[in-house]
């Protein structure tokens, strides 16, 4: 049995104003003791939701969820002492310095008076804190309020951890820092459940990647199976003549792996490659000598948009952009190939894509 089990997980949401929203649509996941999960998703793919049913904060309408092999629906009260949680939304005391902080979830828990200070020193110095330990945190950093929030959810020593979007919006130095930390807890056995936005994090920190779309998960995988499963490297290309869409469409595909993708201008088409260096030289001397113009071309990893592209027929910044700006997702919308595994995936586009192929229009 995995550690952390969640099993046909369903929460609907009935806003004033508008129709049911199901937050969770059939969520399962199995999380192996000691290793660490993703679940990576867009703006309103329920990631939070999720969080909030395994850490006994929402009650969902129907499925089954248990840690360490206790009910967390049933049996609330054994599951709250083992897992320790970080918000999207660092959920701190501004007026409280950062040892304070941590000092008072320590007696919260009951640790004691000495035992909670002791582990307040212990953490501040853990996360390199210790220059504002005794200043409040209504003048820290954004990066700083993570650390404090996360090291609040360790205070307790949880043998769980749920991160939820642990370093969005934060710069890329504050995220690196992050990420060291969350691969040295990881490294003492605590089981971790993270969600996050971006591949590169689930890629650099998570053993196994859950990717969840409108409340359920639509494949899962290792970082490189899934980036296998939609292609790896991309080769792309910026057309100055949309009328050479074609001949440059012929020319990608045969030094492709997977379809050629063509932008709803005509003027962008991208392909994925086994060797990226190599293909890019073999398609710009072909497409030199057959006198194809380009404004630019170049060589790109897979984004979480590729991944969504081929999963669901839909980009993940459809209508939501990553960094939360965006109108919410209406979950409740049916949209082509969804629920379809990354194995079971056919690399032709399906014809609701935002990208298409010339031979459909
Ligand atoms: N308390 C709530 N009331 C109404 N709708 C909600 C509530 N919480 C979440 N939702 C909706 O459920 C969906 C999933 O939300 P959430 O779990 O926060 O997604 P994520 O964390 O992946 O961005 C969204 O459409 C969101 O608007
Ligand atoms: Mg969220």
């Amino acid at each position: 049995m995995a550690f952390i089990e969640a099993h046909n997980l369903v929460k609907t949401y009935t806003p004033r104003g508008s129709g049911i929203v199901r937050a969770l649509d059939g969520l399962t996941l199995a999380v192996p003791r000691a290793s660490v999960q993703a679940l990576l998703g867009p703006n309103g793919a329920g990631k939070t939701t999720a969080v909030k049913v395994l850490t006994t904060l929402v009650v969902p309408d129907s499925g089954t969820a248990t840690i360490g092999g206790v009910d967390v629906m049933r049996d609330g009260d054994l599951v709250r002492p083992i897992i320790g949680v970080s918000g999207q939304y660092a959920a701190v005391d501004e007026n409280l310095t950062g040892f304070e902080n941590l000092d008072m979830v320590g007696r919260l828990y009951h640790l004691g008076r000495q035992e909670s200070r002791a582990r307040a020193k212990e953490l501040i110095d853990l996360f390199d804190l210790t220059e504002a330990q005794n200043r409040p945190v209504k003048g820290f950093s954004g990066g700083m309020r993570r650390r404090i929030d996360l090291a609040g959810a360790l205070v307790t020593r949880p043998r769980v951890l749920f991160l939820d979007e642990p370093t969005t919006g934060l710069d890329p130095r504050s995220r690196l820092g992050m990420w060291d930390i969350i691969t040295s807890l990881v490294g003492e056995g605590t089981t971790v459940l993270l969600t996050t936005q971006y591949l590169e994090e689930a890629d650099r920190l998570a053993d196994s990647i859950s990717v969840i779309d409108g409340g359920k998960v639509i494949a899962e995988g290792t970082s490189d199976e899934l980036k296998a499963s939609i292609g790896g490297q991309r080769v792309e290309l910026n057309l100055v003549s949309a009328s050479d869409r074609q001949k440059t469409f012929e020319v990608l595909a045969r030094h492709g792996n997977s379809r050629p993708t063509i932008s709803p201008d005509e003027r962008t088409l991208t392909v994925s490659v086994v060797d990226g260096p190599t293909a890019l030289q073999l398609i710009l001397a072909e497409l030199g000598a057959s006198g194809v113009a380009l404004f630019d071309a170049g060589m790109r990893r897979p984004t979480l948009d590729d991944v969504f592209l081929r999963l669901t027929g839909h980009a993940a910044s459809d209508e939501d952009s990553p960094n939360g700006t965006g109108k919410k997702r209406d979950t409740g919308k049916k949209r082509p190939n969804r629920g379809r595994r990354a194995r079971d995936e056919d690399p032709t586009p399906s014809p609701g894509a935002a990208h298409t192929d010339p031979d459909r229009t």
